[in-house]
């Protein structure tokens, strides 16, 4: 390995590892500025879905133990899918937190251990702000400053980016992420795991106005959201009901309608704060079609942007963390080498990129 290459790691391909969840993630992206998008040259996905789906959840042990048997093999796919060999990397990134200990573990593990052997620089990679720049990967991307909406399984976040790096968090959740409270009301409505995506696709089926539920934290000022008493709500109105399947389908729009509308409202309210003409939507949550579509009506109406990741970028992909990596080993960033991850992690302690 030619040590001399270090002066232009921008130029060599990133190597970047997803793994604080369920997901087991690769990328490798060679870093271009104008167009992040064109350097993506792989990405490979692993999904552990059917292995959680008879607990109803996540159960960590077998997540981290699943990211073990699954990551090399999907580096060496990623690697053959771009036509590279491992030598030709100029640096590794990886998923360092939020998430669960167990998983961060096996790709921080396996991400500095590869950069130590190949002696080229690594990079601890934040989670959510890998979601926030998720949109830098599509056509025309957005430049700060924008507000990003990020809402995942752990997170709802109304974010203030005045650069990459510089984020400042103008709301968050008291209780229930928005990816959770979908979950969970699917779980208790007897929708398998994960109940988010099949919440959604229920809820196409279901009439409007047939159900009603509220839309938290909206009649008074602020940018928190809080989701745990409409997954209450959701809960009688299904006791009480036939539970017929036509039911079930008219609680889910309902449900999808109540936390589609809180978060536009909550991100029009962020907009006019920050005066920002651009809004980004990253996470999970940024899948769903309802919250896509009313966006835009809402930015076509009040004059601002929107900015969204393709679908398989918007849930968790290797492809945002090999991303967020090169614009900071861009920019010289480096991670020393201890292996270290964070399962709580401040997106506002982020140093400027
Ligand atoms: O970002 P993500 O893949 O993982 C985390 O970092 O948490 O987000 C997963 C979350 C889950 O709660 C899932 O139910 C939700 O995103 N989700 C959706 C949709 N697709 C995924 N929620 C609503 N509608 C969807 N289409
Ligand atoms: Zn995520």
């Amino acid at each position: 390995m030619d040590n001399k290459e270090f002066s232009k790691p921008a130029n060599r391909p990133v190597l970047g590892i997803e793994s604080s969840c369920d997901e087991t993630g690769v990328a490798i992206l060679r870093w271009e500025p104008d167009a992040p998008g064109k350097g993506l040259l792989a990405h490979t996905l692993y999904s552990q879905i059917k292995l959680h789906a008879d607990y109803g959840g996540v159960v960590p042990e077998l997540a981290s133990r699943d990211h073990v048997r699954k990551l090399l093999p999907l580096i060496r796919e990623a690697l053959a899918q771009a036509g590279l060999g491992v030598r030709d990397l100029g640096g590794v990134a990886y998923t360092a937190g939020p998430g669960l200990v167990g998983a961060l573990l096996v790709g921080a593990s396996v991400g500095r251990a590869l950069a130590w052997a190949l002696d080229v620089p690594a990079l601890a990679v934040h989670h959510m702000e890998g979601h926030l720049l998720a949109p830098l990967l599509e056509e025309d991307p957005p430049e700060p400053p924008f507000v990003a909406l990020l809402v995942s399984g752990g997170h709802s976040l109304l974010v203030e980016v005045k650069a990459i790096g510089q984020y400042t968090i103008l709301g968050d959740t008291l209780d229930d992420a928005a990816g959770e409270a979908f979950d969970k009301t699917a779980k208790l409505m007897g929708l398998p795991y994960p109940g988010g995506p099949a919440l959604a696709k229920l809820a196409e089926q279901g009439r409007p106005g047939v159900f009603r539920f509220s839309r938290p934290m909206t009649d008074r000022p602020g940018l928190d959201f809080s989701f745990s008493g409409l997954k209450t709500q959701v809960l009688l109105a299904w006791q009480k009901s036939d539970q017929s399947e036509q039911t079930r389908a008219d609680v889910a729009r309902a449900f999808e309608e109540a936390i589609v509308d809180t978060l536009i409202i909550k991100c029009r309210r962020a907009l006019e704060a920050t005066g920002a003409r651009r809004l980004v939507i990253a996470g999970g949550v940024g899948a769903n079609r309802r919250l896509r579509a009313e966006l835009v009506a809402a930015g076509e109406h009040d004059g601002f942007r929107v900015y969204f990741p393709r679908l398989a970028f918007c849930t968790d992909n290797g492809a945002m963390i090999a991303l967020a990596g090169a614009i900071r080993l861009a920019s010289g960033q480096r991670q020393d080498e201890t292996v270290q991850v964070r399962p709580r992690w401040d997106l506002q302690s982020l140093p400027a990129a």
